[in-house]
């Protein structure tokens, strides 16, 4: 069944105070994953109950852990990891599969897992390449880059692997590789990517140096200590309402309790250059600095982004949006990872904008948007959450009709209800 939402064009400005933003995805699978290396329990508070995290904490359980939900609070006891009954589905997750392939290579046992439709066609090569260069057995479709993934844990050597890419998903396995190896790890990348395995690691007790763009790694001795963490807002997904009131004059809204990583507020300092008036107010440091975002209408003006594309790689759809109501021509530039998210984030970004009247040219690693009029269209979401929440946005401005938006559910299951304080949507 595909379903499609409405959402209805507002003349005027509003106001919003939000409270309840998707609690953060990076973050949430992490703390589930890392409590397995933990003794004792570890509790979770404000969990990301989307279903790409909700798998991953099946997967946690079904790799033994037991498991305590009061709906609020999740504590979680591990007795180390076994081998599970049945293959683990990640679902639509990238993140899951790739962090569970570096946690299990070096875990007595046999996995399978196994996605979606869309994870299943995603490369996974990147993460099986250099586990298996270090002794981990890996295999799965088109020469082990294709999901179902099979993996046999074995011993580990120590490496030092330099990455190509900057991703935080390849940086992370590798990390989880490391913590079992048999000697000191280090990973380096090409620019930094997001840093919460790092810093959820050492904040357990894991001996991480991390020197510009090196990471170095001292394998496990025993088990971490538990996690105490209360998960922050998602800053990726609070943007679509930060591109909300920067497409709508007259509007301001507040985000509360989002992380400040710089790894991950690019997005909003690129909105800052195209002239939003943005400010951050610090509330909470632990594990991550976290505080309020207070974004407010201006006229928006082009961009040209091509550095620290990791930093805001998961926002570029949302900010098409805004390149889309700006003044002038924005570029997108070294984005070729687009290609390979839960879309090809090139061509459905550059598709559904043309769909919607806006001049846009599609290069192999990235795209222009000249800025115009948005007009009403049928947006395909191609199954991909951001591009069905980035063009609902755009809806605000001229009314949209978004198809196939079951996809919402893996990261941000309450977004209409949130779309909802501003405009009429109908589902
Ligand atoms: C993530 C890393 C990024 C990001 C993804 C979440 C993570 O992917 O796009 O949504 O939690 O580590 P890459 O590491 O592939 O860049």
């Amino acid at each position: 069944m595909i379903s499609t939402a409405t959402v209805y064009s507002i003349t005027q400005g509003f106001t919003l105070r939000c409270d309840s933003i998707a609690p953060d995805k990076s973050i949430s699978h992490r703390s589930a994953m890392f409590s397995l290396l933990a003794k004792g329990e570890s509790v979770i508070e404000n969990f990301l109950r989307a279903e790409d995290t909700m798998n991953t904490l099946q997967i946690v359980k079904d790799l033994g852990a037991e498991i305590e939900d009061d709906g609020h609070i999740i504590k979680i006891r591990s007795n180390g990891i076994q081998e599970p009954f049945d293959i683990l589905d990640c679902g639509n997750s990238g993140t899951g599969m790739r962090l569970f392939c570096g946690l299990l290579a070096s875990a007595k046992g046999h996995f399978i897992l196994t996605g979606d439709e869309y994870l299943k066609r995603r490369p996974m090569k990147r993460v099986t390449t250099p586990l298996k260069d270090i002794g981990a057995f890996l295999d799965g479709r088109s020469e082990g880059d294709l999901a179902p993934l099979s993996i046999r844990g074995g011993s580990l050597k120590a490496f030092n692997y330099k990455s190509k890419i900057a991703s935080a998903q390849v940086k992370s396995a590798m990390i989880l590789a490391a913590l079992s190896a048999d000697g000191e790890c280090s990973y380096e990348e090409p620019e930094l990517s997001r840093d919460h395995t790092e810093r959820m690691l050492k904040g357990m007790g894991a001996k991480l140096e991390v020197d510009g763009l090196v990471t170095k790694i001292q394998p496990l001795k025993g088990l971490l200590e538990p996690l105490i963490i209360r998960v922050p807002s998602d800053p990726s997904s609070a943007f679509f309402f930060a591109v909300a009131a920067a497409i709508t004059p007259g509007s301001q809204v507040v985000i509360e309790g989002v992380t400040f990583n710089e790894t991950r507020i690019e997005a909003f300092k690129a909105l800052e250059k195209m002239g939003t008036l943005i400010s951050y107010e610090l509330k909470d440091e632990k594990y991550e600095p976290i505080g309020n975002i207070t974004v407010t209408y201006a006229p928006l003006k082009a961009i040209t982004i091509e550095d620290n594309i990791s930093w805001l790689i998961d926002e570029l759809p949302a900010l098409c949006i805004a390149m889309a109501c700006a003044e002038g021509t924005s570029v997108v530039k070294n984005a070729h990872e687009l290609r390979v998210k839960e879309s090809d984030r090139i061509s459905t970004v550059v598709d559904n904008l043309k769909n919607c009247d806006i001049k846009t040219t599609e290069y192999e690693d990235g795209y222009t948007v000249t800025g115009g009029t948005l007009q009403p269209a049928l947006i395909n979401s191609f199954g991909d959450h951001r591009i069905a929440m980035s063009f609902a946005i755009g809806g605000l401005k001229c009314g949209m009709k978004i198809e196939d938006i079951e996809c919402i559910q893996t990261s941000f299951p309450n977004f209409f209800d949130i779309l909802k304080e501003i405009t009429k949507v109908q589902i």
